[in-house]
């Protein structure tokens, strides 16, 4: 029987530990959790959502507040055409974000970055090509682009000194959308290094609609094997979504992959941005308490748990500090939503039912999404006795997907007296 680590993924001539933790914003896969990935030799994202707030968070800048004093104007109108980011301040989050992450960095590992084309930011083009450019100035090993076709990104990077280094990969939900990405790759003369395929098991958003039932990883991920051979092309395929072991994790290596892209494991552990009260809500989460809703106003579904604090909320739109949903012409679903709930006889806005403000929702960890097998977290630790559970260390899930056998899963040295019985 083959584990984990019999393997090795080559991307540019060099060798990894065939684990990688995507990326999970905002600031859930952490710089530090994303270190830990490289220091053991794999590899780590960093999510390049909501870099100025994060940036404000990280390193005490203004750039939120700047922003939201500029557009004060338009705090309590529904026509947010004029809300724009400073290129200029989204450039510098980005790149010392990077720029610190990767001065960090030990051991033979990578860290990448997660960045979303479905994060318009009031100018699509131009404020992702800000972010492409910053992450690769500040050295970045890698870029996953995500949430989005991508038909044009690569053309957005094309002039910076790194485009050929850089590696770059695409996550893909069919090997119908590898192929218009190719497409638009070949514009560039730049094919990607890897291709993570994502199956309806993933957490996040997600590229399947509600009959996200009828699909699985394993066909998806030798549909895409079998194009790549077809095209004669040697792209190092990584399926992601529902593998929750190890052995999970060697049966795609045995068919084929070159690595697995995780998360949900990773969301218990103490380099995990979560805060410790959603930890435990995760630990707990039973399966009757996920499901994927269309509450996002990216448009695309998103997977959470039924407990989630932003689910009826009735926030006023942040598009003046935050804003990252935006479209060129100022528009959101979620803006729109509010727009159409009504107040109640105090002149209250009632709950907005029907889609959530991602961004103050994000920024305040509220939105518990989460991957399908959420609920057998509980199997991956002690419950100590006040109830709760055990963290985790990254390290610990690590060499779990790592070593495990049998769909074994490892539990980690009991801190304290565990709940007997
Ligand atoms: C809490 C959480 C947040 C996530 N956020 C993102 C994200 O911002 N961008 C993205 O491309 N994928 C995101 N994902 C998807 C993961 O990167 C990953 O591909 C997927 O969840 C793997 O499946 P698993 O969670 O079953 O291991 C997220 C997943 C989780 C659990």
């Amino acid at each position: 029987m083959t584990i984990v680590d019999d393997f090795r993924l080559t991307l540019g001539g060099k060798q990894y530990v065939p684990i990688v933790i995507g990326g999970m914003g905002v600031d859930i896969s952490t710089a530090d959790l994303a270190l830990e990935a490289s220091r053991l030799g794999g590899i780590g994202h960093i999510s390049d959502a909501m870099s100025t707030f994060l940036s404000d968070r990280k390193f005490a800048t203004k750039y939120t507040k700047a922003k939201a004093k500029l557009h004060r104007a338009t705090r309590d109108t529904f026509d947010k055409s004029t809300v724009k980011f400073c290129l200029e301040d989204l450039w510098k989050a980005q790149f010392q974000f990077v720029r610190d992450t990767m001065s960090r960095k030990i051991g033979d590992g990578g860290i990448f970055i997660n960045v979303m084309e479905k994060l318009t930011m009031g100018a699509p083009g131009d404020t992702l090509r800000t972010r492409l450019q910053a992450a690769m100035e500040g050295g970045i090993d890698g870029i996953t682009l995500s949430a989005g076709l991508h038909n044009n990104t690569m053309k957005l990077m094309a002039d910076h000194a790194r485009f050929r280094d850089v590696l770059i990969g695409i996550i893909v939900s069919s090997a119908r959308a590898l192929k218009i990405f190719l497409r638009g790759a070949g514009r560039v003369n730049r094919l990607p290094d890897y291709v993570v395929v994502e199956g309806p098991l993933a957490g996040g958003h997600l590229g399947f609609g509600e009959d996200w039932r009828e699909y699985s990883l394993g066909p998806i991920v030798a549909d895409v094997l079998q194009f790549l051979k077809k095209e004669s092309l040697d792209i190092p395929v990584i399926p992601a979504g529902g593998i929750f072991t190890g052995t999970d994790a060697a049966g795609f290596l045995d068919a084929g992959a070159s690595a697995v892209q995780l998360a949900t494991r990773f969301t218990v552990t103490r380099e995990c941005g979560l805060p410790d009260k959603a930890k435990q809500t995760y630990f707990r989460a039973n399966e009757d308490q996920v499901y994927v809703s269309t509450l996002s106003p990216t448009g695309y579904p998103i997977r959470l748990l039924r407990n989630s604090p932003c689910i009826n909320s009735n926030i006023k739109p942040q598009c003046e500090p935050l804003g990252y949903l935006l479209g060129k012409d100022g528009s959101c679903q979620y803006l729109t939503a509010y727009e159409n709930t009504p107040v109640d006889e105090k002149g209250k806005k009632l709950p907005v039912t029907d889609k959530i403000c991602l961004c103050y929702h994000f920024s305040k960890h509220n939105c518990y999404t989460c991957g399908q097998y959420v609920y057998r977290l509980k199997d991956t630790s002690h419950q100590l006795p006040d109830g709760s559970y055990q963290l985790l260390t990254a390290e610990h899930v690590f060499n779990d997907y790592l070593f495990s056998k049998e769909h074994h899963i490892a539990l980690p040295e009991p801190e304290i007296p565990q709940v007997v019985g």
